[in-house]
């Protein structure tokens, strides 16, 4: 009984509608018989409009080519920040972008009540118009009532339009922007801790000073963040060029991360993450437990720049040194690549070229590479990850300190030179 009024109101909306539809057509048909003037104070006009914004240089992302008779001048001005300032400088502050999002994301529904976040921007001699792009951009395309502030933090920039102007420029903004500055060239971490540290919001969001960002970049990230107060999130990065600055759009099959000296890099999306989305690419990618780079030990705060992050107000990076017991030393990577083979060096503690990792999977790894033995006392050389035990596996008996190789079944003797000390390191950052 129920399913039957309910059916009859799906049906007597639907017939309102087809109604309304077809009167419109019958209205706007019969316009076009009307006088000229009528026809062009509707919707051309405001055809007009839509398309007078998406005109201009670099509108929707577009390419800004310069004319040949500038090109001397263009390349002046391209040294002065290392990207193309000429056409930098002709594009809107407000410029239109594409949105790229697959179609899934774009319907995708978000919690209505997500964390407030802090935006920190860290600039040094940046260029007025990508500098404020980046602030505009983050106005224009993030719900307000998500936006607590914007920090800029300035590290010691000598220009002065960075100076009186840029504090009277961002005073006339709908948002809070605070600058705080520097008294000396400190670096892009320390610039930012101290904007960090200044910042009211409940999440902390890190920008380079030189982004856009799209329409619905915020709300996924925050929404993470929500589900999980202790997520690190970054979302896929696109790209602007530095030559015509055209926004182009970049692969999700790539993911950003930190290797184990923390610094961020980008790792192409293994499988295993593509089969537990079960193909749908609107699921986050999710890394943790077994290769989880770093632990956050208090309070998590986001972040995603250019080279999207989010990070925690203090947080600390948890290692495996692996000390031989005979020689006393410690495994190194040495700074050598994939291919190569593994070296010794006096343990040092302070993490770099000694952070390894023993994972669930029984791998030995080194940022990405793993130690790999094919042969019988052949070499251990480092290769890339691939999840798959075989020549990765190695098996720890923290008893005899015993570090076997399992595919290669040596026989293994209680000599020290084989006994290992795996050893739990804690490094704050
Ligand atoms: C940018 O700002 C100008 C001036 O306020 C405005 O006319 C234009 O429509 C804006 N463009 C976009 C894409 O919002
Ligand atoms: C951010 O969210 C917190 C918690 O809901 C709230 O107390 C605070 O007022 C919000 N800040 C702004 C500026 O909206
Ligand atoms: C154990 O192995 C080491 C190195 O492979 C070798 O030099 C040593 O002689 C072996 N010791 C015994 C007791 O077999
Ligand atoms: C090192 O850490 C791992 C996991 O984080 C833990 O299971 C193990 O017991 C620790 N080992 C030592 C010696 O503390």
């Amino acid at each position: 009984m129920r399913r039957f009024v309910y059916c009859k109101v799906v049906l007597t909306t639907s017939l309102v509608w087809v109604l309304v539809d077809v009167f419109l057509l019958l209205y706007f048909s019969e316009c076009n018989k009307c006088d000229d003037r009528k026809d062009r104070s509707l919707l051309p006009a405001l055809r007009a409009v839509i398309s007078r914004s998406h005109e201009g240089p670099g509108e929707m992302g577009k390419a800004v080519n310069i004319p040949k008779d500038s090109q001397e001048k263009m390349k002046e001005l391209f040294k002065i920040n290392q990207f193309n300032l000429m056409a930098s400088d002709m594009i809107a502050l407000n410029r239109s972008l594409p949105d790229v999002r697959l179609d899934g994301c774009k319907t995708k529904l978000y919690p209505d009540e997500l964390p407030n976040t802090s935006i920190v921007i860290v600039f040094h001699n940046e260029a007025w118009s990508t500098l404020l792009r980046t602030v505009h951009s983050v106005i224009q395309r993030s719900p307000r009532q998500l936006l607590v502030e914007i920090v800029l933090v300035d590290d010691a920039s000598e220009r002065d339009f960075l100076k009186r102007k840029l504090e009277n420029y961002v005073r006339t903004l709908e948002l809070p922007v605070r600058i705080l500055r520097m008294e000396q060239r400190s670096g892009l971490i320390r610039a930012r801790l101290r904007g960090a540290a200044a910042t009211k919001g409940q999440v902390i969001t890190f920008l380079d000073a030189h982004c856009e960002c799209t329409v619905g970049w915020l709300e996924p990230l925050l929404a993470r963040i929500k589900e999980d107060r202790s997520a690190v999130v970054c979302p896929i990065i696109d790209v602007i060029s530095d030559e015509t600055f055209e926004y182009m759009a970049g692969s999700d099959m790539t993911y950003g991360g930190f290797n184990w000296k923390l610094n961020f890099r980008w790792y192409p999306v293994p499988q295993r993450e593509m089969d537990r989305r079960k193909g749908d690419r609107t699921l986050p990618v999710k890394f943790g437990s077994a290769a989880e780079p770093a632990k956050s030990s208090t309070k998590t705060t986001g972040a995603w720049p250019k080279s999207g992050w989010m990070i925690s107000k203090t947080s600390s990076i948890s290692y495996h040194q692996i000390r031989n017991v005979e020689t006393n030393q410690c495994v190194d990577n040495m700074g050598r690549k994939e291919n190569e083979k593994v070296g010794f060096f006096n343990c040092h503690g302070m993490g770099g070229n000694q952070v390894f990792s023993y994972t669930a999977d029984k791998e030995i790894r080194t940022d990405d590479l793993c130690l790999d033995v094919s042969r019988l006392n052949g070499p251990v050389i480092m290769l890339k990850c691939h999840h798959m035990k075989g020549n990765q596996m190695f098996e720890y008996d923290a008893e005899r300190l015993t570090l076997l190789h399992v595919n290669s079944n040596p026989d293994c003797n209680r000599s020290r030179a084989q006994q290992w000390l795996l050893r739990n390191m804690t490094l704050s950052v």
